[in-house]
């Protein structure tokens, strides 16, 4: 399970400021983040879906503060899509979205500010051929992120979300999403979450997993199992062939960075595979997430901080 402190140390302003000013983490940072500009995610896409990978890229950042940064993650969003249009990758490349970007943590109008924005960069998508799914962010905002969907579908029907199995909810709410045209993200969760709405143990999760994998699977929508675990990702297979379920009706999803060797093996099997490509200056949460689910790579880190 994530390392509780490194998920504290996400959240904390003061070790952000050390750890996003050290330029002795950035080679570690560029293991997992594609880069900070528009071009540099760009050249990662390209290069990937060269290899038979899809993509889906995440402009960083978290819990705006205000209305004007959200419109500017916004415009980012559609700058990005249409750069994806002009380099002729909007079909193999989609966007991930996180609803506390776009505003959805506003004290003020924060739902209807995250509906609006979202459904500009939905629009704007659409335009181009391409897809959005939405980040899930921790528990106290499921709630909203899934009405937020729920409006999106009416118009784009399209458009993703990503579930938690560590949530005692989930297993509910991928029954209620398991239609025809759902796409649904399944993950394990990487937020620190009290045990009176969570699974704390790794097995309960792995256990919770492969529950929801299941109705997935078995329901009409379209599954996306994002996860490294070469365990459940064995058992996907084994549910497909079992229930009959073709190559193109699901996909794996796996972070940028992690197990590539296994990304590329399942791609070039004939298994739909896409990578999530983080790109952006705000990368600091996100890079002490992947920390903490593997607190070997603090090993990295203080490999980077050595002289030479
Ligand atoms: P697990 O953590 O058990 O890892 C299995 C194996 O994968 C490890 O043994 C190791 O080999 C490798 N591995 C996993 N993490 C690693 C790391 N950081 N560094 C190196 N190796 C690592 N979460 C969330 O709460 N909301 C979301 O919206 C998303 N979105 C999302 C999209 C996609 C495409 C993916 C793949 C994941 C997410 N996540 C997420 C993160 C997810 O919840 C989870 O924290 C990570 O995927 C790690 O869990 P695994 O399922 O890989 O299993």
């Amino acid at each position: 399970m994530p390392n509780k402190l490194l998920l504290v140390a996400a959240e904390n302003e003061r070790m952000r400021g050390i750890v996003s000013q050290s330029s002795l983490t950035r080679g570690i940072v560029h293991r997992f983040v594609a880069g900070e500009q528009d071009h540099e995610v760009i050249a990662v896409a390209r290069r990937l879906t060269g290899t038979g990978l899809r993509v889906t890229i995440d402009h960083l950042g978290e819990g705006t503060t205000t209305l004007e940064q959200a419109e500017g993650i916004r415009d980012t969003y559609l700058a990005l899509l249409s750069s994806l249009h002009a380099a002729d990758l909007a079909a193999a490349a989609e966007v991930s979205l996180k609803i506390s970007a776009l505003g959805g943590s506003l004290p003020a109008g924060g739902y209807d500010h995250a509906a609006r924005l979202t459904h500009d960069v939905c629009a704007a998508a659409a335009a181009v051929g391409s897809t959005v799914t939405i980040d899930m962010e921790d528990h106290t905002t499921v709630d909203a992120t899934l009405s937020i969907l729920d409006e999106l579908r009416t118009e784009f029907p399209w458009v993703g979300v990503a579930l938690q199995a560590c949530l005692r909810r989930t297993a509910a709410d991928c029954r209620r999403l398991a239609h025809a045209g759902s796409r649904v993200r399944l993950v394990k969760g990487a937020y620190a979450e009290p045990a009176s709405v969570a699974f704390v143990s790794k097995r309960e999760v792995d256990d919770e997993f492969r529950r929801c994998l299941r109705i997935l699977m078995e329901g009409d929508g379209y599954p996306m199992i994002a996860t490294h675990d070469p365990k459940l990702i064995e058992y996907t297979l084994r549910l497909a062939r079992d229930g009959g379920r073709g190559a193109e009706d699901y996909e794996f999803q796996m972070l940028y960075g992690i197990r590539e060797n296994e990304q590329l093996r399942l791609a070039a099997n004939g298994y739909r595979t896409r990578v999530y490509l983080p790109y952006g200056r705000d990368w600091y949460a996100y890079f002490m997430r992947r920390l903490a689910e593997k607190p070997a790579n603090l090993l990295l880190l203080a490999r980077s901080f050595k002289p030479g």
